[in-house]
């Protein structure tokens, strides 16, 4: 059985590079089917959320290769329109085929998509906007079935700016005819980014007054070559870990300008942050303060993916914290586990209060979801004595080598192989 091992109580010290990121690769992959020919993605992360996009895309017809760390991807024989691959229920993204497949197609048939257990996480919002552009759907063997003649473009108001719903309509209105409006999208970078991506495609998508997503429909887009942005999740798992530590850290590649709200908090901690071009320097060694009252939100709101981080960094606080989580009903998993580390959690509704524990203790954690196991990794470094984490593949969904960069960071972790 693989595990992480960590030995903790060092604050960590030394340097690392920024991934690029899983939540703007997805889309991006998925809208890679609107054009015909080869699409390349420089810089895409090796991640197992991006081997299972390309497995459903191989499965579609398409040809797919490496080029060192870019990934190279040929859609001109892309005629299947039915994933039956297993890869689709062991993400969330497999939904985003929906937008991409029907706006090439005109037609889609999927499992529903999978993901990390951290709420119901329906696909409402998308199937109300696609039935508005003229989408009809039915199930089949458990499969949603849709299909259009031609994508209508429409006025849409989303109940909730659900980043996955924004992305798949904005895959949807790309191609279809007239004009989409979408009120009350998603803000989200990785948003931005697909819209970026489309447009260089030659796709017309702009914003309205801040709040609209405005989409002329274009007749074909064109393949491209695009370099996929670094993780802002991944960055900010990093420097939490430093605050964890109450280390010193160089991070390079950083998409400063999308951590506003993370900023702001670690700041409050005490933490002192120099910021040159794309690198950030983050002393942590003061950043020992609570947080009286953090809520995750939307963007540019502080973002649900360091929710379970930033608890574990304020495990070891001078002062009582509270995480309100307001965007998943249940993405408290990672906080049991910590609790098993000594840490004082208790949950109350959908908050974390923690109260300051003079120490982590080392012991064997488990991790059920992704960022779940980046804070048990953080709480890990922290910890006194030896922590292992199990539930690697959790972390491998969103870090292409968590291992390698805290060892660069000074961190004493590794992964074991521990045969049966
Ligand atoms: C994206 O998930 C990210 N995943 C998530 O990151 C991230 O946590 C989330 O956005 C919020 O920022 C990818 O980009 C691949 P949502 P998504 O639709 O699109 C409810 C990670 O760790 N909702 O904005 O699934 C939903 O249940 C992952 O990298 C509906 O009710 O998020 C949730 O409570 C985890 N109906 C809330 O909205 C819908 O039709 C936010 O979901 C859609 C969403």
């Amino acid at each position: 059985m693989e595990y992480i091992r960590i030995k903790g109580g060092i604050p960590l010290r030394g340097e690392a590079g920024i991934q690029s990121s899983k939540n703007a690769a997805l889309p991006i992959l998925a809208a890679a089917l609107l054009a015909k020919g080869t699409t390349v993605l420089e810089k895409c992360p090796r991640i197992t959320d991006v081997y299972h996009m390309t497995a459903i895309m191989e499965e579609l017809g398409c040809r797919i290769w490496w080029e060192e760390e870019n990934l190279c991807i040929d859609t001109s024989q892309l005629s299947r329109f039915d994933i039956c691959c297993p890869s689709a229920r062991c993400m969330r993204s497999s939904c985003l085929f929906l937008g991409s497949l029907l706006g090439r197609l005109g037609q889609a048939r999927l499992p529903y998509p999978g993901g990390c257990v951290i709420g119901k996480r329906p696909i409402d919002i998308h199937m109300e906007g696609l039935k508005s552009m003229g989408v009809v759907f039915t199930e089949q063997e458990e499969k949603i079935n849709a299909s259009v003649s031609r994508l209508e473009g429409c006025r849409i108001q989303l109940s909730y700016p659900s980043v996955g719903a924004t992305e798949n309509l904005l895959l949807a209105a790309v191609l279809a005819e007239g004009t989409t409006q979408i009120k009350g999208g998603a803000k989200e970078p990785e948003v931005e980014e697909l819209s970026r991506f489309l447009n260089q495609m030659g796709a017309r998508i702009r914003w309205k007054d801040g709040e609209t997503l405005v989409i002329k429909g274009v007749k074909s887009l064109s393949p491209v070559t695009y370099q996929i942005v670094p993780d802002r999740i991944v960055a900010g798992t990093y420097l939490l870990a430093a605050v964890a530590t109450r280390g010193k850290i160089t991070l390079h590649n950083v998409p400063w300008g999308h951590l506003g709200a993370l900023e702001v908090q670690l700041m409050k901690m005490g933490g002192r942050i120099r910021v040159l071009d794309h690198d950030v320097i983050f002393d942590a060694s003061e950043a020992v303060h609570g947080l009286k009252e953090v809520r995750t939100l939307p963007y540019p709101g502080f973002p649900t993916d360091l929710q379970s981080q930033l608890a574990a960094a304020l495990t070891l606080a001078d002062s009582p914290s509270q995480i309100e989580e307001t965007v998943f009903e249940s993405r408290f998993a990672a906080m049991e586990e910590l609790t098993k580390m000594q840490a004082r959690i208790k949950i109350k509704e959908r908050k974390i209060q923690i109260q300051p524990a003079a120490f982590l203790k080392g012991t064997d954690v488990h991790a059920g979801d992704l960022r779940g196991g980046a804070a048990l990794v953080v709480a890990g470094l922290a910890a006194q004595g030896v922590t292992k984490v199990t539930g690697c593949e959790f972390l491998e969904r969103g870090y292409s080598d968590i291992v390698k960069d805290i060892q660069s960071l000074g961190g004493r972790i590794e992964k074991v192989n521990q045969q049966p």
